[in-house]
């Protein structure tokens, strides 16, 4: 394997469908988003990375399947003796990333992360199967939210005019701001 074999590698083979309306709720987005990936039979489409950051500020990621998504923000469960729940501990903050290949279409979720209550994560245990449970007590397993405070929504497009829909909490609620890429220029978002 060398860099020019990973080069000739093609991308962005998926097809992307029309963009639709952009809604005033990023929530209201992802779950079409989501159901459009159900939709088209792209597989495990509620896999996602999640990244955190350890104490020393290095950053983690690993692969979690998405529980819920809702106005409290996008839920996901694991043990509290992992790498991930120590993280979460020294620093609640979170960045989720979904890339749905056939859709062309990628979603980017950054906040804060708020443990859910005792009685959602025991919740969340006893909806796991029996095989999943085995060995977890209930006091080891835990649900979190990141509470969204930037979700990006990115489609490809075969002629490069990517689009991305940025939603950023203010203080009247979410501002969505659509970006469009001119052909074979980079977009660029006002920070
Ligand atoms: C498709 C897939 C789904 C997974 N779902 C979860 C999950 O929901 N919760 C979880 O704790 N780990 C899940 N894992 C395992 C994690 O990727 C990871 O290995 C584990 O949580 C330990 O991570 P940590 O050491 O960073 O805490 C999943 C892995 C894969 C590949």
């Amino acid at each position: 394997m060398d860099a020019a074999w990973l080069r000739s590698l093609p991308t962005l083979t998926g097809r992307a469908p029309e963009f639709g309306q952009v809604p005033d709720d990023p929530v209201a987005l992802f779950r079409s988003w989501l159901a459009a990936a159900v939709d088209r039979g792209v597989p495990e489409p509620h896999a996602m990375t999640l990244a955190t950051v350890d104490a020393d500020g290095m950053p983690d990621a690993r692969t979690l399947i998405l529980k819920d998504v809702s106005r409290a923000g996008w839920a996901f469960a694991g043990d509290r003796r992992s790498a991930k729940a120590l993280q979460l501990t020294m620093r609640p903050a979170a960045a989720l990333a979904f890339w749905w290949q056939p859709m062309v279409r990628a979603v980017r979720v950054r906040g804060h992360v708020q443990e859910a209550s005792a009685a959602e994560s025991a919740a969340d245990l006893a909806a796991r199967s029996p095989a999943a449970r085995e060995g977890i007590a209930v006091e080891d397993w835990a649900l979190w939210r990141v509470v969204p405070e930037r979700v990006e929504f990115w489609q490809g497009s075969p002629d490069r005019r990517h689009v991305r829909v940025v939603y950023r909490r203010g203080d009247g609620g979410w501002a969505p701001e659509t970006l469009r890429a001119e052909a074979g220029v980079h977009e660029t978002e006002e920070t």
